[in-house]
């Protein structure tokens, strides 16, 4: 198969919004390793005064991981699919939570360049057709110090854990993915991960991308070698 991309992987969200919750609460530690890598944002005082962009918030789950590591930040959810960000619209969220219908690659123009304090990504960028234009966007949306989290499944480089990546795939996400209905989605997860960098690769881009002070985090259990948290600043090194 070929990966998913743009608008078709748009359609594909679409239709996998209605299980997408219950399948990621199915997924160990899922919350959990994005609220740790909305920690490592390090956003001060709770985030009070700081203006927070998810890119690809998809039904929320970033979103709320991004609140409750920076309760009192201002934080915009910004995605490519109206399903996923219809079921993210339609949860609780507090006065200084919003969200905009928007592929990543469309934001020039929309939001204010410099506006965001800190910027934060989960599993978005290895689905990207052009990940170093979004990066480049993502700096110039970034405010003088601001800050850049990305929580993204990105293979060690060891083949012990490209093996139990498509392990966990074969034996439990996939058949999950196709009793919801969305088998297109689930494996296209699985080739875009064996496809996109490794976490030495994408730590590499951030750099080449201008991100400085650019360190790669573990996670824990399951997903150690398999997902990683990156941290960059926005200016120049
Ligand atoms: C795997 S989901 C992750 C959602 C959420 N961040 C989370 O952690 O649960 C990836 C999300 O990225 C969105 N997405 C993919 N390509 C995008 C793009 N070019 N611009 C904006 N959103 C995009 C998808 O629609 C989907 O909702």
């Amino acid at each position: 198969m070929t990966l998913l991309r743009d608008d078709a992987l748009s359609a594909a969200f679409d239709q996998g919004s209605a299980a997408y919750d219950r399948l990621v609460a199915a997924s160990p530690g899922y919350h959990a390793d994005l609220r740790r890598s909305a920690r490592r944002l390090g956003l001060p005082d709770g985030g009070r005064g700081s203006r927070v962009l998810d890119l690809g918030c998809g039904t929320g789950a970033s979103t709320a991981a991004l609140l409750a590591a920076a309760p009192h930040a201002r934080i915009t959810g910004v995605d490519a699919s109206a399903g996923m960000l219809d079921r993210a619209a339609a949860k609780e969220w507090p006065g200084r939570v919003d969200f905009v219908h928007a592929p990543a690659e469309d934001l020039a123009g929309r939001l204010e360049p410099g506006s965001f304090d800190a910027v934060f990504a989960g599993y978005l960028f290895r689905n990207l057709t052009d990940p170093d234009k979004a990066l480049d966007l993502v700096r110039g949306l970034l405010a003088p110090g601001g800050r850049l989290a990305v929580h993204e499944y990105t293979l060690s480089g060891s083949p012990l854990h490209r093996a139990a990546w498509n392990a966990v795939c074969a034996a439990i996400i996939q058949p999950a993915g196709r009793l919801a209905g969305d088998a297109e989605l689930y494996r296209h997860l699985r080739r875009s991960v064996i496809e996109f960098d490794t976490a030495p690769a994408f730590a590499a881009r951030l750099r080449r991308a201008g991100f400085s002070r650019v360190r790669v985090l573990p996670l824990p259990g399951w997903q150690t070698g398999i997902t990683h948290t990156f941290v960059g600043a926005g200016e120049r090194s």
